[in-house]
Formats: structure tokens, sequence, C-alpha cells
């Protein structure tokens, strides 16, 4: 049986019970809305854990005052029937207040990654998603912790915020998973109308462009530029960039692992990809 917990006086009861049994906990954060990508956390938290706790919260810092915080999908009962067929032992589904008391210490901010990339055209983002995560593991206190790549500027960022605040805690991050077309699956992607879906797998197929020409020796500059022009055809591009993976800054000699990363809006929903690769 699943415990649904609304309180966290609650959910810290049923983990209290759990962690004196010896039993390790991991923690899969969502903001409900739950497709494969977010069972595949689920998948990966349940092969690292004896016990796996997902959260549903729709954390109004990180969305911008002309976001979609108010159309954002509610699928809690869909969720709810989801998350017991994939055996979850906890549910955290807790009210703003209880994220959000009046007296809580708010001085969690993203830093110098959180101002890039995403971070240009949604500025306060990454510090709600810091500030919310901060607190979601201050409440669990898991063993692990398990984030998707598709939101990869998002994993490193928690990264960093949990060696510095939670270095007890293991963050794990899972590949994206796709539609059969290689769209990443995203919540957001219910926005699309008939149309746009039939577009929207351009994205992917531009970033796997963009990587075959990197490994041809085509220049960082050649094939972002190339990959901004065909997509300008059907979105609006944000950004597109290659950088080295492990900081998000300009390759070098010393980098390993490459980035390519998206951002572009389809009509008025916002899609973000990449690929991650060795330099080879
Ligand atoms: O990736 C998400 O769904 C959210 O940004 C997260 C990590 C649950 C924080 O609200």
């Amino acid at each position: 049986m699943m415990q649904i917990s609304n309180t966290i006086t609650d959910l810290q009861a049923k983990l209290n019970e759990w962690k004196s049994q010896g039993q390790s906990i991991a923690f899969v954060p969502t903001m409900g809305g739950l497709h494969d990508g977010h069972l595949a956390l689920v998948a990966l938290a349940k092969q690292k854990a004896d016990k796996v706790i997902v959260s549903v919260f729709v954390n109004p810092t990180q969305f911008g005052e002309n976001e979609d915080f108010d159309q954002y999908p509610n699928t809690l009962e869909q969720d709810i029937t989801l998350l017991e067929q994939h055996q979850v032992d906890g549910l955290f589904t807790p009210n703003t207040d209880q994220i959000y008391p009046q007296d809580l210490e708010n001085d969690i901010v993203a830093g110098e990654l959180g101002g890039i990339l995403c971070g240009v055209s949604r500025p306060e983002h990454f510090d709600g998603v810091a500030q919310v995560v901060h607190r979601l593991f201050e409440i669990v206190s898991p063993d692990v912790a398990v984030f998707g790549q598709k939101d990869y500027q998002q994993l490193l960022l928690i990264m960093q915020m949990t060696t510095q605040y939670f270095p007890e805690i293991k963050v794990l991050s899972q590949p994206t998973i796709r539609e059969e077309d290689g769209l990443a699956m995203s919540t957001r992607n219910q926005y699309l109308s008939e149309n746009e879906r039939a577009i929207a797998p351009y994205l992917y197929q531009a970033l796997l462009q963009a990587k075959q020409d990197y490994l041809n020796n085509t220049t960082v500059e050649m094939l972002t530029n190339t990959a901004k022009n065909t997509l300008s055809v059907d979105f609006k591009v944000d950004y597109f960039e290659a950088l080295d993976a492990n900081t998000l800054k300009q390759i070098t000699d010393n980098t390993s692992k490459i980035a390519i990363l998206c951002a572009v809006f389809l009509g008025s929903t916002r899609l973000i990809d990449n690929i991650i690769f060795n330099k080879g």
C-alpha cells in the first residue's frame, strides 16, 4: 500500500519508522503530470534503495510571472494510479504552506550556473528550483535522490547544491526517455497542438545532427549556427549551445564530455532538450 502524506508530520512519521528499521530511502521529486520519464526515475530509485518516496508539488517559486504556473497540468488521480502500479512506497503531496512556512529562512540561490542558458530567459527559475529541492531534501532526508537528464542544467545545479548542503545525499541521474519519434518526454508536451506535435521531434533531430557535425570536426560556431538556422524555420530559438558537459562552460582541451543543449518556443510552449556524449 502506498502511503499518501500531505503533511510533513505524517510523512516524517513513516520515514522515521522505515529509517529505524534500517531501510534506505530513495527520493524522486516531481511536479506531477507524470509520464514514462518520471517512471524511469522511479525504476532507478527502486534499484538503489529499500523504499521510494515521490513528491508531487508544483513549485510556484520556479515559475516566472508570465509562465504557465496556473495552467500546469494537474493529474493527481492518474499520478497516484501510476505510482501505485509501480510499487512506490510513499507519495508526498504538500501544500504551499508546508513547503514555505512564513518563518522559513530563504537564502538558497542557484549561483553562477543558474544565470546561463535557461537562466537567461528565466531569471528566477533556478533559484526557485534550488530553494524547493533544498527544502524537500531537508524534509525527506533521503539517502539517494533521482533526477532526469532532460533538465541537464537543473541536474548540475542540484548536484552542486547537494554537495554544499547535503553531502550525505547521493544524487543520481537517469537518461532522457523519448517518444518513438525522438521527442523528449515532458509534461509540457501536453500543450502542443497536433500540428506542433508533428514538428516537435525536429528538435532532437537537430541535436543528433549537431553531434554528428561535432564528431566530424565542424567547429562549434558552425554547427550551432547551422542548427539555429534550421530550427528557426519552425521554432523560435532561445539558445542552442555546445559546451563542456561538466561545467557548462566553453569546450577546452581538458573537456572530456560534451553537452549540446537547446531551448526553443513552439507556439507558446517552451521545449528544452540536450544530448551528452564523450568528446572522443
Ligand atoms: O524537474 C522538476 O520536475 C522540478 O524542477 C523539480 C526538480 C521537481 C523541482 O520543483
